[in-house]
């Protein structure tokens, strides 16, 4: 039987509370620019379930994870388990091979994954160790901090893994970590960092305080802020270090991607690194093309994440007689593979 002690389960109950708060707040606020993205929604309806969840269902919050980054249990577990093993042992074995062990990724839930060379991976972590080397290799990590006052901003977050994963890695470089999330999705966040982080290293958003958001923006205890979709104004004013968004501009509306580019612009000193889909029109139709949108406010070059594999020649040559054709129709291009891209604010 699963057991939390008494802080943790609080914490959760309170988080839950705030989270509903915050649906409650959004829904008020009446802006039709936050709700969820159509492609989004689906999801957030059948999250909703979260916040009935005993709380000692969070202590395993990663059995949950896999609405929001596809990477499920049961590929740990026998018969799919040995697939996995091999790919996973050979692809980590590239990866740290050489990389100091400050670099070196676990999965703190060491329920979900599979163990290799002392640390628990799975195909998350992967996906997230791929992006800590090559932010590494382009010299980015070394923006973040100094005096202490290293602002990261992450933009839909999800259950809050590479926030975790990114915090160790640069330790006491980091100050602040705020992920801006639909509320729905943040409740996992929240789980899954107070749970791995403790107590007092998260801080929710309260709708009935604001005043204590920015005060833990400026200088509260909590190394992990958490600020709902509605209520990104709050990061204004404060200067961001590094931004990042992964797997999440290229699922929402252009005009949300556009909110957000443009704060962040405002604000930041250091790269915004985006690994998305630029062109991701087969699952969401309300965004046409990412990089149109970065060249608003950023110059932006691509960059290589490491043991990327080309898809193979027929379906790459396939994908472009078909956007070829349908540039010749003056169509937009309706699919890419993720792309790496590393922007400055102009
Ligand atoms: C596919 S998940 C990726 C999550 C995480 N970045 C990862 O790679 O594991 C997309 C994320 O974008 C978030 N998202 C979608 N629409 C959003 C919006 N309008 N504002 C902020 N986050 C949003 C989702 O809630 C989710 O966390």
């Amino acid at each position: 039987m699963l057991k939390l002690d008494q802080r943790t389960d609080d914490a959760l109950t309170e988080a839950k509370r705030r989270i509903l708060a915050n649906l409650v707040d959004r829904a008020g606020a009446g802006g039709e620019e936050t709700d969820p993205s159509v492609y989004w929604s689906g999801y957030c309806e059948r999250l909703q379930y979260l916040t009935g969840l005993d709380n000692e269902h969070f202590l395993r919050v990663r059995d949950h994870t896999w609405q929001i980054t596809g990477d499920v249990y049961n590929r740990y577990l026998p018969p799919l388990e040995a697939g996995y093993r091999s790919r996973l042992e050979d692809a980590f074995g590239k990866l740290w091979d050489g990389l100091p062990d400050r670099y070196r990724l676990s999965e703190p839930e060491r329920t979900f994954g599979l163990e290799i060379g002392g640390s628990v991976v799975n195909t998350d972590l992967l996906r997230f160790q791929r992006l800590v080397i090559a932010l590494r290799d382009e010299g980015i990590l070394d923006q973040v901090g100094g005096a202490g006052s290293g602002t990261v901003v992450e933009i839909g977050g999800g259950y809050g893994g590479f926030a975790h994963q990114l915090a160790a890695c640069l330790g006491e470089d980091l100050d602040r970590y705020v992920i801006v999330d639909l509320p729905e999705v943040l409740l996992l966040a929240a789980a899954y960092l107070i749970i791995h982080d403790g107590v007092e290293s998260v801080h929710v958003h309260d709708p009935a305080d604001p005043a204590e958001t920015i005060r833990q923006l400026a200088d509260g205890p909590a190394t992990f802020v958490l600020v709902p979709n509605h209520r990104a104004d709050l990061i204004d004013g404060r200067s961001i270090d590094l931004a990042v968004n992964i797997a999440s501009f290229q699922e929402m509306t252009s005009e949300q991607v556009a909110g957000y580019l443009s704060t962040i612009a405002r604000n930041l000193t250091g790269t915004l690194v985006s690994f998305n889909r630029p062109f991701n029109m087969e699952a969401n139709v309300e965004q046409e093309n990412l990089r149109a949108l970065l060249d608003r406010h950023f110059a932006w070059r691509t960059a290589v994440l490491p043991l990327t594999e080309s898809p193979p020649f027929r379906a790459r040559a396939n994908r472009a007689a078909r956007s070829m054709v349908r540039r010749s129709l003056g169509r937009p291009t309706r699919f890419s593979e993720y792309e790496l891209i590393l922007a400055e604010a102009r």
